[in-house]
């Protein structure tokens, strides 16, 4: 028997949970949009692509021309959606509104995640996040796309690895799908996805190690301590630089994740976005029985105050994310 299409499991196999019709359309759409993106990343070197386009983004960074590509795949895609409101990306400085749609969702993505991968053929992918659209008529505002990542009604990412991944959640639990190239669907491989609670592998780039806080300066010497050290057993490392192929290695095979705060990101208030990269790769964290934090306070539950604000990022393996906590609780953290 074939395993279920991601529509088909979202109509069907979800017993319980209402789905309505425009949510399932927003998601057919972002797999369509994902899909697409996909096409182009496989193209590699082929189109003239690799490059960068000669000039910075809103986040200061370089934006490559496969950075572009993809939003505007995500973009006409919005905006074709009968049930999007409007929408908001790591590639532009403002938000967009599809007036006709008032009251449909708000969509806010990073639609290439991990693109300094792109030039050397390694794993990036999309993220996304579907927040509900605000009660009260009238022109949308960047105000209504600033919610608790706790009011997210979807959240997921496609991964542009050897084979193409949809991971997604809408509450009940995460799911994962592969692209089938042959029929070009979305099949059900990886139901119920679910982190171990425990963990002997980290992700944190080492390079910024003198730049950490004493948490985690203490927890990261303590891995690297290994059996000879308080925690009494080996930690492996990996680090892809890209938070997409991170999370699903958290949810394939378990571990914790860090981007934390460092001195040099402390202006900024992190590395990683809350929108449209913490937010939505926490919940699915959470989703699948691990924790998402700052150190200090829960992904899901921190106010944004602006469109592309950056926060520090923990997540992954229950316990191991409460020993961060734990440290970083403490008045003395290298105590
Ligand atoms: P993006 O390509 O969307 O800007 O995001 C890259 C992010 C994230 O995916 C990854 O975890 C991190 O940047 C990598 O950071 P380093 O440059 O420190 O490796
Ligand atoms: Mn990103
Ligand atoms: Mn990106």
């Amino acid at each position: 028997m074939h395993p279920p299409t991601l529509l088909h499991f979202f109509e069907t196999q979800q017993h319980g949970v209402d789905h309505s019709q425009h949510l399932l359309s927003v998601i057919g759409d972002i797999a369509q949009a994902c899909k697409l993106v996909a096409r182009e990343v496989s193209h590699g070197a082929l189109l003239g692509n690799m490059g960068n386009v000669g000039h910075e983004n809103i986040q200061g960074e370089q934006q490559k021309t496969l950075d572009v590509i993809s939003n505007d795949i995500f973009i006409k895609m919005a905006e074709d959606n009968p049930y999007i409101a409007g929408i908001a990306s790591e590639e532009m400085e403002h938000t967009l509104e599809f007036s006709a749609k008032a009251g449909g969702f708000l969509l806010v993505f990073d639609p290439l995640d991990g693109s300094s991968n792109v030039n050397l053929n390694l794993s990036v992918g999309s993220i996304f996040s579907v927040l509900p659209g605000p009660d009260s008529e009238g022109p949308l505002t960047e105000q209504d796309f600033l919610q608790l990542g706790t009011q997210q009604v979807c959240a997921g990412y496609a991964l542009y690895g050897t084979s193409t991944m949809l991971v997604l959640t809408t509450g009940q639990g995460v799911n994962g799908f592969t692209l089938d190239p042959d029929s070009g669907e979305f099949m059900l491989t990886h139901p119920a996805m679910r982190i171990a609670p425990e963990a002997q592998e980290f992700a944190i780039n080492m390079s910024n190690q003198r730049f950490w806080q004493p948490p985690v300066q203490r927890y990261i010497d303590e891995c690297l301590a290994g059996t000879q050290g308080a925690r009494g057993k080996d930690f492996n490392m990996r680090w892809v630089a890209s938070m997409v192929a991170e999370v699903h290695r958290l949810l394939i095979r378990g571990g914790v994740f860090l981007y934390p705060l460092d001195s040099r990101t402390k202006g900024k208030g992190g590395r990683l976005r809350l929108l449209y990269e913490a937010s939505p790769m926490g919940w699915l964290i959470e989703q699948a029985g691990g924790l998402a934090t700052t150190g200090h306070k829960r992904l899901l539950e921190i106010e944004p105050t602006a469109l592309h604000q950056r926060v520090p990022v923990i997540l992954g393996a229950q316990e191991e994310v409460e020993l961060l906590l734990s440290y970083h609780s403490l008045k003395d953290p290298t105590a």
